[in-house]
C-alpha cells in the first residue's frame, strides 16, 4: 500500500461522506472507513510490516487521514441532522388560528341595532338598563300609572287584555298585554328607593294597523327620580340624547304642553325637520315633527309606588323606537319591520362589527 493509494482512498471516502442522503448512509460509510474491519482499519494492520521510516511516515499519514474523515463524518452529521429537524419542523407545523367563521348572510336587525344605540347613549349618561314582562298586570300598565279602571284616559293606550279565567279578578290579578313600556316605571318604583335613573327598553302591544302603527312595536321609557330633579333636567336630558342619536348637533327640541296621567305637567317632545319637497329632514328647519311623550312623574304615581311626593320628584319619557330607526335610517313603512322579509332585512339591516354604534366611535 502506498501514500498515493491512501490519498485516493481518504478523497473517495471524503467524496462518499459529502454525497450521504441520510444517517444511515453516513454510518454504513463509517463502518466501511473506520470500522474493526474497515479499510483505514485495516491499513493501520500493515503498518507492523514495514520498515521503521516508511512505518512512521505512512502511519502519521494514515491518523491524518483517520482524523480528515472523522471530522468528515461529524461535520456531515450535523448537517444531516440539521436538515432532519427543519424538515420536521415544517411537516409538523400546526395552525392554532382558527378561520373567521363566514359571516355574509346574517344581520342585525333595525329594531336591535337602534335599540342598542339608545341604551349605549343613555348608559353613557349613567342610565342603568331595566326590563318588565311584555305581559304585565293591568296594575302595573294603568292603575298604578294614574289610571284607574273605566278612567277615559285608558282608551290612549287602550289594549289586549288576557281573557279572564275568573270574574272579579282585582287589578294586580288581571293580565294585559302592556301598552307602553311605562309599567317599567312602576316595576322599579316598587322595587327600589331613590335615586333612580333607568331606561326601559322592549315589546309593546297596541290594537292598531296601518302605515305607522302594528300591534305589536318597541317603545323605551327613561325615569329618573331623586329629591332635586326639574324638568330643565328633563329638557336636557332628551336635548342631549337626540342629538347624539341623530348626530345633529343643533337639532333643536320643543315641548308642547299635552296630557298623559302619570305626568304632571306632560309634554308632547318635536324636533326640528323640513318636509320641503315631500322629503323629510331633520335639523333646525323651522318644522316640527312629534316624537314622544314626557313630564314630571305625577305625585299620584310616586304615591302608589310608596314614593313620597313631599321628597322625591323626577321625570319620564317614553319614544317609539320604531319611529327612529324610521327617521334615522330613512326607513318609510312601519309594517315591514316585522314582515320577516329577508331582502328587507338585508337592505335595512346591519352587517355585525360593521355597525356605526356610538358605543365603537368612543
Ligand atoms: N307611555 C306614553 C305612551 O305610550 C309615553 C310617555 C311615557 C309619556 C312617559 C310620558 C311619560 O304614549
Amino acid at each position: 500500500m502506498s501514500e498515493t493509494e491512501l490519498t485516493s482512498l481518504q478523497s473517495e471516502l471524503l467524496t462518499a461522506i459529502e454525497a450521504a442522503s441520510d444517517g444511515a448512509a453516513l454510518e454504513a460509510l463509517r463502518v466501511e472507513a473506520l470500522g474493526k474491519k474497515g479499510k483505514l482499519t485495516e491499513m493501520m494492520k500493515t503498518l507492523g510490516k514495514l520498515d521503521p521510516d516508511a512505518r512512521k511516515a505512512m502511519g502519521a499519514a494514515l491518523n491524518a487521514a483517520k482524523d480528515a474523515v472523522s471530522v468528515a463524518i461529524e461535520a456531515k452529521q450535523k448537517v444531516l441532522a440539521a436538515a432532519a429537524l427543519s424538515e420536521r419542523l415544517e411537516k409538523e407545523r400546526i395552525d392554532v388560528t382558527l378561520s373567521p367563521r363566514p359571516m355574509g348572510e346574517g344581520r342585525i336587525h333595525p329594531i336591535t341595532q337602534t335599540t342598542d344605540e339608545i341604551v349605549t347613549i343613555f348608559a353613557a349618561m349613567g342610565f342603568a338598563t331595566a326590563k318588565g314582562p311584555d305581559i304585565d298586570t293591568d296594575w302595573n300598565s294603568f292603575t298604578a300609572l294614574n289610571m284607574p279602571a273605566n278612567h277615559p284616559a285608558r282608551q290612549m293606550q287602550d289594549s289586549f287584555y288576557m281573557p279572564d279565567v275568573s270574574d272579579g279578578l282585582s287589578s294586580t290579578e288581571k293580565r294585559v298585554l302592556r301598552p307602553h313600556t311605562s309599567s317599567v316605571q312602576i316595576r322599579t318604583m316598587m322595587g327600589q328607593k331613590p335615586p333612580i335613573r333607568i331606561i326601559a327598553p322592549g315589546r309593546t302591544f297596541r290594537c292598531d294597523y296601518d302605515m305607522t302603527h302594528t300591534p305589536m312595536f318597541h317603545q323605551f321609557e327613561g325615569l329618573v327620580i331623586d329629591e332635586k330633579t326639574n324638568m330643565g333636567h328633563l329638557k336636557g336630558c332628551l336635548l342631549d340624547f337626540l342629538r347624539a342619536f341623530f348626530g345633529i348637533d343643533d337639532l333643536p327640541l320643543r315641548f308642547r304642553p299635552s296630557y298623559f296621567p302619570f305626568t304632571e305637567p306632560s309634554a308632547e317632545v318635536d324636533i326640528g325637520c323640513s318636509r320641503k319637497g315631500g322629503e323629510l329632514k331633520l335639523g333646525n328647519y323651522g318644522d316640527w315633527l312629534e316624537i314622544g311623550g314626557c313630564g314630571m312623574v305625577n305625585s299620584n304615581v310616586l304615591r302608589n309606588c310608596g314614593i313620597d311626593p313631599d321628597v322625591y320628584q323626577g321625570f319620564a319619557f317614553g319614544t317609539g323606537i320604531e319611529r327612529l330607526a324610521m327617521l334615522k335610517y330613512g326607513i318609510p313603512d312601519l309594517r315591514t319591520f316585522f314582515e320577516a322579509d329577508m331582502r328587507w332585512l338585508k337592505h335595512y339591516g346591519f352587517v355585525p362589527l360593521d355597525i356605526p354604534n356610538p358605543a365603537m366611535a368612543g
